[in-house]
């Protein structure tokens, strides 16, 4: 991002005009067109406070690193702060091509381009519903929710798996403290990833595969390979659930995931605290964008109560999660407080619904699934 000196400003329509030069400098490795001309972005507008917006027209094929790769050139004009996109999915190829601003030109991908994969009706036929965990930053207890929210589901008797999405840091091992190497079935060229089970759910995670040491330094094509191949590859067979916790952010994966399979929702975290609502209404919005319904929100690291002592510090404020579900009408699924249990748990491999059932924050989280289980009830089935 770049901080402009208050030097003697451009106008708006002036800095519009430099967003879309620097955006005509973003190359679409699908097309090989930069993203201007290739009709992708419209609907430029710079107000006064250097935030720019625009639109953002994300076809089949394309990488969903190209949405990241265009807000940051955005940001980095000089005089702009903040850049907003609104991305828009992939129409029938009908409406794509009747596009005003396409140009005439071969469809197709080019040599050597790696397509991000779009939602694929057969793509886990045996999983009946598909939730991800995501919040707008890290740290505010994802992976920790995703954990118990598998688990409770199992503890109800449905057969549950958790993916692992957060290729960047994925912690799902240590949160389950599973160390085991997944094994690796079937006939060379179609083999299959075994899930581990640990503590009644199957799981998947790249921590599984990668050495510990290993870093897991990923772009957009290859997350979605990723993703995909975790989808298609891993021989989940039939589940009542599968809960995907998500890398922190509204980027790559976030479009890979939707782009790979149909989700029948996200439920958001986040911390009380207003920086931390903020980060999540944005993910609210990108889920909104690209079509997913958001479950509920989740209010975690409320409330710390002082050991020893019957006074609760409101660490990191209080019910800005539900504020912000009460505002968009988004079900507010329950607030979760610190707990040191908690973190103890999660750092010894044992979720706090098994080793801390009876804790505010177990009971709390079992409120969170059972309201999040019926609300998947009242769904429709998931497109075969
Ligand atoms: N309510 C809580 N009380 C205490 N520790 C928590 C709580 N929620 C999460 N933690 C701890 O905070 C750290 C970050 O949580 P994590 O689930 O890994 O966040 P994220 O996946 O969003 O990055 C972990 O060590 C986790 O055990
Ligand atoms: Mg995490």
């Amino acid at each position: 991002m770049n901080v402009a000196e208050p030097t003697a400003s451009p106008n708006e329509s002036e800095l519009a005009d430099a967003v879309r030069r620097a955006l005509a400098a973003v190359i679409n490795p699908a097309t090989q067109q930069d993203v201007v001309s290739g009709g992708q972005v419209s609907n430029v507008a710079v107000d006064s406070d250097g935030q720019v917006r625009f639109a953002f027209a994300l076809r089949q094929g394309d990488p969903g690193a190209i949405v990241r790769q265009a807000r940051a050139a955005a940001e980095a004009v000089e005089g702009i702060v903040r850049a907003k996109v609104d991305v828009e999915l992939p129409q029938t190829p009908a409406a794509a091509a009747s596009s005003p601003k396409a140009p005439a030109r071969k469809q197709g991908l080019a040599p050597g381009s790696v397509p991000a994969p779009v939602p694929q009706p057969g793509i886990l036929p045996g999983v009946k519903r598909i939730v991800a965990v995501s919040s707008g930053k890290g740290g505010v207890g994802k992976s920790m929710v995703a954990t118990n929210l598998a688990v409770a589901a199992a503890q109800r008797g449905l057969v549950a798996g958790l993916l692992d999405a957060d290729i960047y840091g994925p912690n799902i091992p240590v949160m389950f403290g599973e160390e085991r190497r997944p094994s690796v079935t079937g006939a060379k060229g179609s083999e299959m990833i075994a899930p581990l089970d640990k503590h009644g759910v199957r799981l998947m995670s790249l921590g599984f595969l990668l050495k510990r040491e290993q870093p897991a330094i990923m772009r957009g094509p290859l997350i979605s390979g990723v993703l995909k191949q975790f989808m298609e590859q891993v021989s989940w067979g039939p589940l009542d659930l599968l809960v995907v916790d998500m890398p922190p952010g509204t980027g790559d994966a976030q479009l890979s995931l939707v782009q790979t399979v149909e989700l029948d929702g996200a439920v958001m975290v986040t911390t009380p605290q207003k920086v931390a609502t903020g980060d999540v209404l944005r993910g609210v919005r990108m889920f909104e964008r690209v079509n997913t319904r958001v479950l509920g929100v989740v209010e975690n690291m409320c409330g710390f109560q002082l050991p020893g002592s019957e006074e609760v510090v409101d660490l990191f404020g209080r019910g800005g999660g539900e504020a912000l579900a009460r505002e968009l009408s988004i079900p507010f699924l329950g607030r979760i407080p610190l707990d040191l249990a908690v973190r103890e748990a999660g750092d010894r491999g044992m979720p706090t619904v098994l080793s801390a059932p009876d804790s505010q924050a177990g009971d709390a989280l079992q409120e969170i699934a059972g309201r999040l289980l019926a609300a998947l009830d009242q769904l429709a089935p998931r497109a075969p």
